[in-house]
């Protein structure tokens, strides 16, 4: 069941410039899709469209619509909308120091959101808030909700944060590079908490990520961005095996070897692009090795890829498909 239908979503800047180019994504129930894509591809920007939170005055949805369970969010009143950030649709960030109130205990903060949404009295919310820091994996949560955030570490803030979201009991959460600032053992603890409250809540996550390991181990969907247009997007495991665009491919061959990658320690040639000089046509050009006059003159529309319909690119010179015996390992 489809839950959250971006489609055609545009973000300009102060001089028109499109940060994000008719972004169209779709998130089942149940689902978690990673929004793979290197700094500055607009995915950070777009999942703040969605939460209707825009960075910056000077930034601003120039078309298109966010649809979550049927109800377009960039029409609701700013009232409506408050309502539904947070109850619906909730969002955790990198870093959970600057979004945690430094002032106000863990088991407040979470107490607060009970009694708002939910007119919880003081001793459920602290309940329901101990119950929470649980259900995330911290240990003697009771002694816990009277700590403030400093005294977590940062695993155990990016648990407390991930708590005070579903504190909220959202249908869909966005997940901003969670893990990108912590160390791999505490990232795989995250990505696994994740993967469990997906299975147990049936919570929707969209993860955000630069990482496509994260995706591989995490992800049922994955989305792949660049320069603020999507450039491939479908199933991980016949995406991860079938790249059909060049970038896509790039990001894979950079992984290591455990991860479906070659295994040498390669980075993609050249940088991506600044929003005030993107290229013409497709946008990968300049770092592309396909790359023809048709691709700097002409973008790409999104195309199915394979015969699954699912799987979309958007290039004009697609990878042939792999063999099976070239592209080695089964990814889950
Ligand atoms: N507050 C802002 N004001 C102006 N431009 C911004 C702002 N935030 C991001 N951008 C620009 O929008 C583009 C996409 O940024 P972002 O969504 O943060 O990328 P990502 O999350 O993929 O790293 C970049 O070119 C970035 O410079
Ligand atoms: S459209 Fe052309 S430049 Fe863009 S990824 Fe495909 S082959 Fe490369
Ligand atoms: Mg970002």
């Amino acid at each position: 069941m489809t839950l959250l239908q971006v489609a055609d979503l545009t973000i300009v800047d102060a001089q028109g410039i499109a940060l994000v180019d008719r972004l169209s994504l779709t998130l089942n129930a149940g689902d978690i899709l990673g929004l793979v894509g290197e700094s500055g591809s607009g995915k950070t920007l777009s999942c703040r469209a969605m939460m209707r939170l825009l960075p910056g005055e000077k930034l601003k949805v120039s078309g298109g619509e966010i649809r979550l369970n049927g109800v377009d969010l960039l029409s609701l009143s700013d009232k409506r909308m408050t309502a539904i950030r947070g109850r619906e649709i909730g969002m955790i960030f990198q870093n959970p120091a600057s979004h945690l109130n430094p002032v106000m205990t863990i088991g407040q903060q979470i107490a607060e959101s009970r009694r708002l949404h939910f007119a919880a009295n003081r001793r459920e919310a602290r309940q329901q808030a101990e119950a929470l820091l649980r259900q995330v994996g911290i240990p003697d949560p009771q002694r816990r909700l009277d700590n403030y955030p400093h005294e977590f570490s940062g695993g155990m803030r990016q648990r407390a944060m991930i708590a005070v979201a579903l504190a909220c009991e959202p249908k869909v959460l966005i997940a901003d590079e969670p893990t990108t600032a912590l160390d791999v053992t505490v990232q795989m603890q995250i990505l696994r908490l994740l993967g469990e409250l997906r299975d147990r809540l049936g919570i929707a996550i969209i993860l955000i990520t630069h990482d496509l390991g994260v995706v591989a181990q995490t992800c049922d969907r994955i989305a792949v961005m660049y320069g603020g247009r999507l450039c491939e997007t479908g199933d991980k495991r016949q995406l991860l095996a079938q790249a059909q665009h060049p970038y896509t491919r790039g990001l894979i061959d950079c992984q290591p070897a455990s991860e479906g990658g070659s295994g040498r320690l390669v980075t993609l040639p050249g940088q991506p692009p600044v929003a005030a000089h993107f290229p013409t046509g497709c946008r990968f050009h300049p770092r592309c090795a396909s790359a023809t006059r048709q691709c700097q003159q002409v973008q790409p529309a999104m195309q199915s890829a394979t015969p699954t319909c699912s799987h979309l690119t958007a290039c004009h010179h697609p990878l042939p498909m792999r063999s099976p015996a070239i592209t080695g390992r089964e990814h889950d």
